[in-house]
């Protein structure tokens, strides 16, 4: 269904990285121009439950839901019948990029009030023919998907590994996969994301051994917020280095690096890994031209 080939593992160089620091960037963004990132690794195992049991797909998420536009896609290409819960009954009158998207994928939406939103046990009752997968792949299954994650190059050698946070079921997959020598930092794009510690510590594996953090201070205003600090950033970063980011997590993330490297919070010597989990498409909602890419 995709191509892991598509991934590549590339040096990341900037003017601002301090020598004596190897960074690189596992570019997961690579994999599927709709598909991409981490979504189709946290969908994979879903997908297939889904199918051995003879179901659907049933999943969740607000207006600009990377994750949506995703399953919608991986159920089309897997050939299953799959439904969105949508946040928000104002939305189904005029669909944004992401909404069509998933529509023209196949995917069927219900448009909900908050309340009945977050009231999701009630879905499976609703819809016994299909697998019930939470908010942003936020299950076992999709951790298990994430683990393959740093298998795909050789990333033994790396001392750190960076992600941004949203659910944090990458980031358990990371840390249920990474070696006892590596240290796995999640960037959480939600403020005040501390429940986050939980979130994470339920889907890892009894016998992890890497040791893992989470850094609160780069939410940037919150999830969804971009600054103008933020967007500069992120355009001065592809002049330089022609790496695209995303306005609500990648380009968080390597903001963060950026922030990091020159606190000299890495100890000398350190190889550094980022994960780039996709989400580009989430720029369409910018107005043209604020990017440079
Ligand atoms: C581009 C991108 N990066 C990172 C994340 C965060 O992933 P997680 O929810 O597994 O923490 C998401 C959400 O799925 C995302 O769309």
């Amino acid at each position: 269904m995709t191509d892991l080939s598509n991934i590549t593992l590339d040096t990341l160089k900037a003017g601002w990285i301090s020598p004596h620091l190897h960074a690189a960037v596992l570019r997961l963004d690579k994999l599927h121009p709709e598909v991409s990132g981490n979504k189709w690794f946290k969908l994979k195992y879903n997908i297939s439950i889904a199918r051995e049991n003879n179901k659907g797909i049933l999943t969740f998420g607000g207006a600009y839901s990377n994750h949506i536009a995703a399953t919608a896609m991986a159920c089309k290409l897997a050939n299953i019948p799959c439904i969105g819960i949508i946040r928000g009954e104002e939305l189904e009158q005029n669909l944004n990029h992401t909404l069509k998207l998933a529509k023209d994928n196949g995917m069927q939406l219900r448009f909900t009030d908050r309340n009945s939103y977050r009231n999701k046990t009630s879905f499976a009752t609703q819809y016994p023919d299909y697998l019930i997968v939470p908010e942003g792949g936020h299950n076992a299954a999709g951790a298990k998907g994430c683990e393959e994650i740093l298998t795909i190059h050789p990333t033994n050698d790396y001392s750190h590994i960076l992600c941004a946070a949203g659910t944090g079921t990458t980031l358990a997959g990371l840390i249920n996969s990474a070696a006892p020598h590596q240290k796995v930092i999640g960037i959480p794009v939600l403020k005040g994301a501390t429940f986050l510690e939980q979130e994470v510590a339920a889907l890892l594996s009894p016998d992890h051994r890497a040791e893992w953090e989470l850094l609160y201070q780069f939410h940037g205003g919150g999830y969804g917020k971009s600054s103008r600090e933020l967007i500069n950033f992120m355009n001065s970063l592809y002049q330089e280095t022609l790496l695209p980011t995303d306005i609500i997590y990648t380009g968080k993330m390597l903001m963060a690096f950026h922030q990091l490297s020159l606190q000299s919070w890495f100890p000398a010597g350190s190889r550094v890994l980022m994960i780039h989990t996709g989400g580009l498409q989430g720029n369409l909602s910018l107005a043209p031209n604020v990017l440079l890419f």
